[in-house]
């Protein structure tokens, strides 16, 4: 049934419990590709500032957010961070959107220079990125980062933990920015949160690879008593059933649109906002001290808090990003446009009560 869904070079999966255990095993499938290749050298694996990947050794090291780092000798050796998709806090203001893409991608190819590019294996990135701020890509960065990766022959690994089955209104973020990952994770969106099950996805290209290396070194070995688990595999058969049947992708797509536009009409000429972004069912605003000068406030994550506890009063919930002054919002994908007028008015009661 993922398969059914998934884009059309994918080939496998293999079910675990947590989008992190679901990385982790991505990352292995990369080094144990390359070995069985002959490219025992080709190891490293670049992940994005501010991108989320999960909290273990692996998949925490991953994650470019810093509080995941400091104290727990993180990140491991292996693993590089590249400039974050983020437009609204690029340091050149005079760059439009296609030039900061393009400007990611020039900082992208320096790293792998700098590190002897036969050592890079992978780069993985979620196509929006979520825990770092609901940060939609800027135009064209899809494109400009596809370009270096083949350049390079490095392998792409999409986290599709969060934008996976319709949460911005296509089934897979790869398919909405034409990325043509080789691993795709996914996690939430596969039993819509009712049960815990994740999955790898892998493609053509690498299981033709790793299916030779059961030739070779026997079995693989992966695994884990609850992978697979029946009871969430029966809650991912009810859930992806429940998408189709109610059609709700279609509606995070339709809705998603709604939410996005409004949320942009109502909030972003507050004094206040500096940021309204989003694609599909999520979306950010971002708040922000003096807009003019873009400053920013020294405790990030005071006001942002203020915000959702207000919000909270008044029934509706939001998160509070990490590393910023971020409101959150991921509304159900079965949503209405009279629940996402509500959404809306709170959050923008909120803003005014807590920053006026
Ligand atoms: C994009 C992404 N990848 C990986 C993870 C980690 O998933 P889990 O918390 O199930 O380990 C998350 C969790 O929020 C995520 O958003």
């Amino acid at each position: 049934m993922v398969l059914d869904r998934s884009p059309k070079n994918m080939s496998k999966i293999f079910f675990g419990l947590t989008g992190s255990d679901a990385n982790d095993l991505n990352v292995k499938l990369v080094w144990y590709y390359n070995n069985i290749i002959g490219k025992t050298k080709k190891k490293k694996i670049i992940s994005r500032m501010r991108g989320y990947h999960g909290a273990g050794i692996l998949s925490g090291s991953l994650t470019g957010l810093k509080n995941y780092h400091v104290n727990f000798d993180l990140p491991i050796d292996r693993v590089l961070h590249t400039e974050q998709a983020y437009y609204y806090h690029r340091t050149d203001l005079d760059q439009t959107e296609e030039e900061y893409s393009k400007y990611c991608a020039n900082q992208l190819e320096k790293l792998i220079l700098s590190e002897e590019p036969d050592t890079i294996a992978a780069f993985i990135a979620e196509p929006v990125m979520g825990n770092g701020g609901i940060v939609p890509p800027p135009n064209k960065y899809w494109e400009e980062i596809s370009i270096i990766l083949k350049k390079y022959d490095i392998m792409l690994i999409a986290d599709e933990v969060v934008t996976g089955f319709g949460r911005i209104g296509s089934m897979f973020g790869s398919n909405h920015y034409n990325m043509t990952p080789d691993f795709i994770t996914v996690a939430k969106g596969l039993t819509s949160g009712y049960a815990p099950l994740s999955g790898s996805i892998i493609s053509n290209k690498v299981w033709d690879v790793i299916k030779k290396g059961t030739d070779q070194y026997a079995s693989l070995n992966h695994g884990s008593t609850y992978s697979g688990h029946p009871i969430s595999c029966a809650a991912g058969v009810a859930n992806l059933k429940l998408l189709d049947k109610l059609n709700l992708i279609n509606n995070a797509s339709k809705i998603g649109q709604y939410f996005n536009k409004k949320l942009f009409e109502e909030l972003s000429s507050h004094k206040s906002v500096g940021d309204v972004r989003g694609v599909g069912m999520l979306a950010a605003v971002e708040i922000i001290k003096e807009k003019k000068e873009r400053k920013f406030y020294s405790n990030p994550g005071l006001i942002a808090s203020d915000i959702i506890k207000n919000m909270a009063k008044n029934g509706v919930l939001a998160r509070a990003m990490p590393e910023g002054d971020i409101i959150g919002f991921a509304p159900p994908l079965c949503a209405s446009e009279k629940e996402i007028d509500k959404i809306i008015n709170v959050a923008k009661k909120a803003i005014i009560e807590v920053t006026e």
